[in-house]
């Protein structure tokens, strides 16, 4: 039996879903969980935690190297939490992200359709969101912006990321080095800028800028002026700059955002193109991270329907999905909670001449369950919730009102907890197709059509 601190051998089994490799020792088979380690490699290790059931360990030395382990090409990579796999060849790590998917899905879904996941076109410079923390130094209170690094709440100072438009490694030096009043302080809740988030379209020419303050709208005008005019100095700067916003966050809280958000500049959105569809995305309103790929994943849905087919788009943020799909649709009905993504899919369906749907704003299980009520019928409900995937009683609700579901999902474990919810309503997923919205991380993003036997 392995005891903490002890030091063994190991070969590496596989990746698991998350950050971690996954080796089985001994004649039991325990299992032992590696951060950084590839399968097949034969490793050194301590053991740093245990309990009855699995141990976690560092690796001390590598023994033998998996032939796909690559030199990360971030200088950052250790130190910042954004990236899980840089050290894995990107085809090899796409075949590895397949078995993931094949070993979460095996029991519910034929091994035959889980299909090989799609690689993303862009594997460098793909984000288009970007969500930075802001924190200063103590003494000198040099302004530092960037993510955390992994399990912790130490800030990494990020000056160049790869994943990025390099753009925005300029602009966030700028904010470094012009931004006029005091970063946020976890410890005593005091000081104003917590985070920066920029939002910049697949051109790489239109960029919306947010910042976080740690203050209540109603307490704005005492630091109004200052604001108003970094925000002309940034936007003289860069031209691509077309709005900046001022999100209010006074909670202790780990969301980044707050419920207000105003502008303080520029244009309420950016524009966005993916194929022939034109898109708004306002600041707070939800796009795919990475367009590129985002292409790929909606062309999985478009080709799981067929002709003139009435469409519910569930969780359908500026429309992004139903719009693309448009010229398969009869009605499109989309349900979406957040105001701003309301505001950009009104504008979108217009922009893109589609006059047939229907917009509902509020919680979507909400709106299932008034469906099931009034005996509604979609021939597709296309279901796109966040990681925590939906709940049951939606779920049932819209099990009563189509015969068909599309779902799509960043999470594969709440999608195959919902997906057994809905084979007790008699629907068989007719495949699942991963498409790598996040190349080096850990993330899978899928497509499961689900069809009532
Ligand atoms: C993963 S995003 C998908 C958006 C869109 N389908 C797309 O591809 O751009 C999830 C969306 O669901 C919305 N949302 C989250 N919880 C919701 C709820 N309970 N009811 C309605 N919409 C919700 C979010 O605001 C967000 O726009």
């Amino acid at each position: 039996m392995i005891k903490l601190n002890d030091i063994i051998n190991i070969k590496i089994e596989k990746l698991t879903y998350g950050k971690e490799a996954l080796a089985r020792f001994g004649e039991d088979n325990f299992v032992i969980f590696v951060k950084g380690a590839l399968p097949d490699e034969e490793l050194k290790v301590k053991i740093t935690s245990l309990n009855k059931k699995f141990a976690r360990a560092e690796i001390i030395e590598i023994l033998k190297p998996s032939p796909y382990r690559i030199k990360p090409f971030c200088p950052l990579y250790n130190a910042c939490g954004s990236c899980q796999n840089q050290i894995c060849d990107y085809d090899y790590l796409i075949e590895q992200k397949t078995l993931i998917l094949k070993d979460i899905f095996k029991n519910i879904i034929d091994e035959k359709l889980i299909y090989p996941i799609i690689k993303s076109p862009k594997t460098l410079n793909y984000r288009h969101k970007i969500q930075y923390c802001a924190r200063q130094t103590k003494n000198s209170k040099r302004i530092l912006l960037g993510y955390y690094k992994d399990n912790s709440h130490n800030l990494t100072n990020i000056k160049f990321c790869p994943t990025q438009p390099e753009i925005i490694n300029s602009m966030a030096q700028f904010i470094r080095e012009n931004f006029p009043l005091d970063c946020y302080d976890e410890k005593n809740h005091k000081g104003l800028l917590k985070n920066v988030l920029f939002r910049i379209n697949s051109s790489d020419n239109e960029i919306l800028l947010t910042l976080v303050l740690n203050l209540k709208q109603d307490e704005l005008i005492d630091f109004e002026s200052k604001i108003f005019k970094f925000s002309k100095k940034i936007s003289a700067q860069f031209k691509e700059l077309k709005g900046i916003f001022i999100n209010f966050n006074p909670h202790k809280t780990n969301n980044i955002l707050g419920k207000e958000t105003i502008k303080i500049l520029g244009e309420d959105y950016i524009k966005e193109q993916l194929k022939d569809k034109k898109y708004y995305i306002g600041a707070t309103s939800f796009f795919q991270i990475n367009p590129y790929a985002a292409e790929f994943l909606f062309d999985v849905v478009k080709n799981s329907i067929k002709n003139n087919s009435t469409i519910l788009d569930a969780y359908g943020g500026v429309g992004a999905i139903g719009i693309y799909v448009y010229e398969k649709t009869k009605k499109i009905t989309l349900v979406e909670e957040n105001d701003n993504a309301i505001l950009m899919a009104q504008k979108n369906f217009k922009l893109n001449n589609i006059e047939n749907y229907e917009i509902l704003k509020g919680d979507a299980k909400k709106h299932f369950i008034n469906f099931q009520k009034e005996n509604k019928k979609f021939d597709y409900v296309i279901l796109d919730p966040p990681r925590s995937g939906c709940e049951k009683e939606g779920l049932l609700a819209i099990s009563k009102v189509t015969d068909k579901i599309i779902y799509v999902s960043c999470n594969p474990q709440t999608l195959k907890r919902d997906i057994m919810e809905l084979e007790k309503e008699n629907f068989k997923p007719k495949f699942i197709q991963g498409v790598d919205l996040f190349p080096y991380t850990y993330h899978i993003e899928s497509v499961v059509l689900l069809e009532r036997e």
